[in-house]
């Protein structure tokens, strides 16, 4: 029988575009993330993802991103198995399940007070990993997160639903909150967010855009000083495309030999501090 979840408003319902596209990935002959909890959930709440229209190439992408992210999570975890780990508005990834970090480590899960409630009830409790239901432009919520140890903050899918001012003052208060880290987002260039409200799978998403974007990964560098670009992941150029179905690999690798055409695509952006 499946789960009822609560009416979510649509900023918190754009998490099912995210899930359907990891279950989805789960699903192909070669998945790229290979998230078996993501198809699970959705069986659970009998959730419809036909109703995205997602092609073999977003369903690709969105597992591809969110892979890139749990790398950049887990080598930073390895490094300092102490960390304090963060996932901005988190939806209903099992990011934490699938990096598993050491007991050492303690992982944040951030998004809605509904969200929240909903992971909850659905996601495998474990230890050292916690839930903050709260709005991630309110400054209070980072007063529950440990402030004396290396975190690893990455976002999923969030950017583009935050001002940019609100995206500067969130990565401000990061920056002040912990002695260093690291903080991965998929980036949105501004042709990005142009193609993500003119395609169909992610229309419905097109309303709740507030990023203007930005196309130079060293933007968010002259945002804070702290900040330093590690690394401009062009999935274009990963080896996972070795997988991708014949058609888009082809296409992926042709798209590789420039970066402008590749940052028309999606970009995993990350910084140290
Ligand atoms: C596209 S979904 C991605 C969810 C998840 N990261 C994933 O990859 O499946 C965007 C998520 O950001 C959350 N979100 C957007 N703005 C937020 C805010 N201001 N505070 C807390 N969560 C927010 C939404 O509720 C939603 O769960």
């Amino acid at each position: 029988m499946s789960i009822v979840l609560p009416v979510f408003t649509p900023i918190e319902e754009t998490q099912y575009l995210t899930l359907c596209g990891r279950a989805l990935d789960n699903h192909l002959p070669h998945p790229i993330l290979a998230d078996p909890m993501a198809e699970e959930l959705v069986g659970k709440l009998g959730y419809d993802c036909d109703r995205f229209r997602l092609s073999a190439s977003p369903i690709i992408n969105i597992a591809h991103r969110a892979k890139k992210l749990d790398e950049v999570a887990s080598a930073f975890i390895a490094r300092h198995p102490h960390a304090v780990g963060l996932d901005l508005g988190a939806g209903l990834d099992t990011r934490v399940l699938r990096i598993d970090p050491p007991a050492t480590v303690d992982w944040y899960d951030i998004d809605y007070p509904e969200v929240i409630g909903a992971r909850q009830r659905l996601l495998p409790d474990r230890d050292n990993a916690h839930g903050i239901g709260t709005d991630l432009t309110d400054p209070a919520w980072l007063d529950a997160v440990p402030s004396d140890r290396p975190a690893v903050i990455v976002a999923d899918g969030l950017m583009a639903f935050l001002t940019q001012d609100a995206m500067i003052s969130l990565l401000n208060r990061l920056i002040g909150h912990f002695p260093s880290g690291e903080v991965a987002f998929n980036g949105y260039t501004r042709f990005a967010i142009w193609a993500a409200k003119h395609y169909h799978g992610t229309q419905s998403v097109a309303e709740l855009i507030r990023s203007p974007a930005f196309d130079d990964p060293r933007q968010p560098e002259r945002w804070n000083p702290r900040l330093r670009l590690v690394r401009e992941i062009l999935l274009t150029r990963e080896p996972e495309v070795a997988q991708f179905p014949p058609a888009l690999r082809r296409f992926t690798r042709l798209a590789a030999h420039s970066t402008a055409v590749s940052r028309r695509g999606t970009t995993v952006l990350q910084y140290r501090f």
